[in-house]
């Protein structure tokens, strides 16, 4: 057996208990799988490859980087801020202190959406003049027209939801808005992460006062060889005037005053702009639900994130409003999470 393997393992594995020691003292639930995670980065390899693999903690400076990484994380600043990642759907982002860091939950809202849309239309055409009651699905009416279909992700933070829904279909085009500059600066690195930006055009904007720019501006079209962004849908004036589109979907902030009390001390190093949804945290549905109709078009789909309690609110507001096809989706633990609806055709 070779002896020098065997005493870098055991020191890793040393490494490992004893980080994992702090974060439990620090009240951190997950110690030994955060280690695990902080290390993997560090060395750039597997989880399994950690303990399987020879590894230079000292010379390559891993352990002196280990430590400094749990120096902060003791602090209760979260790890994917520290690693500067997270997993989100199929992806890993890029993140930092200016975004919110996507969450599990937010899944939930991505995959009702792809399938929603991925969904194939019924067999024969859509029932015309008479008797047409049918809402047509947006896969309906990818074959239409320009064979692309738009959609608007409000509070695009990251821009985890949109970059899932670009990733999935070649034909989608978003408009990410967000008020934060920071924040879209973070989604304009996934952009180009996962080489998206010819999609996507990034909007400054506040959804209650209706404003926006596009960020950063993307200046005039290319010309000939070499040009590398299409004309948006709509036209460029179109997408800066916020249009229509298809699809509208948000995951917005929704912790009400009484959820900000409580909160895990990890929040309190996110973006509050990201998580204050007002008084009883449902602000900004109040507005998307009354603002998103007269931006979808026919048939179009609104698809929200909701905080636990809030869908038979957020699906009053719905039914208020006019929309049709209202259903709300569970998170595994039973807990509504999604709530969508379609704009008529009538
Ligand atoms: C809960 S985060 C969602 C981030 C990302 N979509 C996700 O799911 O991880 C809400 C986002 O809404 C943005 N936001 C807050 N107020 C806004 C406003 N008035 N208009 C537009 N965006 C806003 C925040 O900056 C933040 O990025």
């Amino acid at each position: 057996m070779n002896c020098s393997k065997k005493l870098k393992g055991s020191e890793l594995l040393e490494l490992i208990a004893w980080g994992r020691a702090e974060l439990l003292r620090a009240g951190i639930e997950e110690a030994q799988e955060e280690c695990e995670r902080i290390l993997m980065k560090l060395c750039g390899c597997s989880r399994s490859r950690i303990y399987l693999e020879e590894h230079e903690l000292d010379a390559s400076g891993t352990r002196e980087r280990f430590l400094a990484l749990l120096e902060k994380r003791v602090q209760r600043i979260p790890l994917a801020y520290l690693l500067k990642e997270a997993d989100f759907w199929q992806e890993t982002l890029y993140v930092d202190e200016r975004c919110l860091i996507p969450r599990p939950e937010t899944e939930i809202l991505v995959e009702v959406v792809i399938r929603e849309i991925g969904k194939a239309p019924p067999p024969g055409p859509l029932p015309g003049g008479e008797g047409k009651k049918r809402t047509p699905l947006l896969g309906e009416r990818l074959g239409e027209g320009e064979n692309v279909f738009s959609f608007l992700d409000i509070g695009t933070g990251s821009g985890a939801i949109a970059i899932a829904i670009l990733r999935a279909f070649k034909n989608a085009y978003g408009t990410m808005l967000d008020i934060s500059g920071e924040a879209l600066e973070v989604a304009f690195e996934n952009l180009k992460r996962y080489k998206l930006e010819e999609r996507a055009v990034l909007v400054q904007g506040n959804i209650f006062n209706g404003s926006g720019e596009v960020f950063p501006h993307p200046g005039p079209l290319p010309e000939g060889e070499g040009k590398n962004r299409k004309p948006l849908p709509g036209g460029e004036g179109g997408v800066r005037g916020l249009d229509k589109w298809d699809l509208i979907v948000s995951n917005p902030p929704y912790l009400s005053e009484e959820d900000w009390k409580e909160v895990q001390e990890e929040l309190r190093f996110e973006p509050k702009g990201a998580l204050d949804g007002g008084k009883d945290g449902l602000d900004f549905y109040r507005k998307i639900i009354s603002g998103a109709k007269d931006r979808l078009t026919c048939g179009g789909m609104i698809a929200l994130e909701v905080g636990q309690g809030q869908t038979e609110q957020v699906s009053k507001w719905l039914q208020t409003a006019g929309y049709d096809n209202i259903q709300r989706f569970k998170d595994l633990l039973g807990i509504e999470r999604v709530v969508i609806a379609r704009k008529g055709t009538g």
